[in-house]
């Protein structure tokens, strides 16, 4: 079947989510966390992920941003550390996200080719506004869709629900994009045809669903397009 729809997940894949740490360890009043940014950067995204299936399995949605923000200061205690401009700058600093560095052109090349271009996310409206927006990537994009229109987090299926909701396709017209091993198996189960981008070269996940292929960045996609 022919893709007509490629959708990425956003915090991880299209933007990278090290960033605002590695960038605030470069500050001098930030020396705290200059050996050991990495450390604080893994553990605010593993409990950031583990806060939204936990919050799912219960029953008891937040939006991202409070799950950004509880993740971080579990983090931060993790490594001893108490400091409020630190947190409101890393907080600055995950709301603007930098984009990687292939992602404009690599969007830019899709609407070329003619396809329709989303994002589906777990982030809330506002924090995948200013992402996309500090990204310069929104006129590249036709939908931004996010998980605060039904409330329940990925790997819900009623979240990838939302793409044939919104564009009017089926699964198998789908090319879903992500960076999250889970993720990527999860839409590869659901029906989509499915590309993890494992740019840390993981083991893949033993999960129901298998990505139909592995990336190690996103300058291909357009490619994967004209097989
Ligand atoms: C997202 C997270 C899972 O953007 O990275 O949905």
């Amino acid at each position: 079947m022919t893709i007509t729809t490629c959708v990425f997940d956003a915090y991880g894949t299209l933007f990278d989510v090290s960033a605002a740490a590695r960038e605030a360890a470069q500050a001098p009043e930030n020396a705290a966390i200059a050996d050991t940014w990495a450390t604080l950067a893994t553990n605010w995204r593993n409990k950031q992920l583990q806060y939204t299936w936990l919050r799912a399995i219960a029953g008891t949605h937040i939006d991202f941003w409070q799950i950004t923000q509880d993740g971080l200061d579990w983090a931060m205690e993790a490594q001893n550390l108490h400091d409020p401009a630190l947190r409101r700058r890393l907080l600055d600093l995950y709301w603007e996200l930098k984009a990687y560095p292939e992602v404009p052109q690599m969007l830019r090349q899709l609407k070329r080719m003619g396809l329709s271009t989303a994002i589906l996310s777990n982030g809330s409206p506002k924090m995948l506004d200013a992402a996309v927006t500090s990204a310069g990537v929104g006129r590249d994009l036709d939908a931004v869709l996010s998980v605060e229109e039904i409330g329940i987090f990925k790997p819900a299926r009623a979240v990838y629900d939302l793409v044939g909701d919104h564009f009017h396709c089926t699964q198998g017209e789908v090319l879903f994009v992500s960076s999250n091993g889970w993720d990527a198996a999860h839409a590869a189960a659901y029906g989509f045809a499915t590309v993890w981008v494992n740019r840390a070269g993981e083991p893949m996940d033993r999960l129901p669903g298998t990505p139909h292929r592995v990336l190690s960045n996103l300058s291909t996609i357009p490619d994967l397009l004209l097989d």
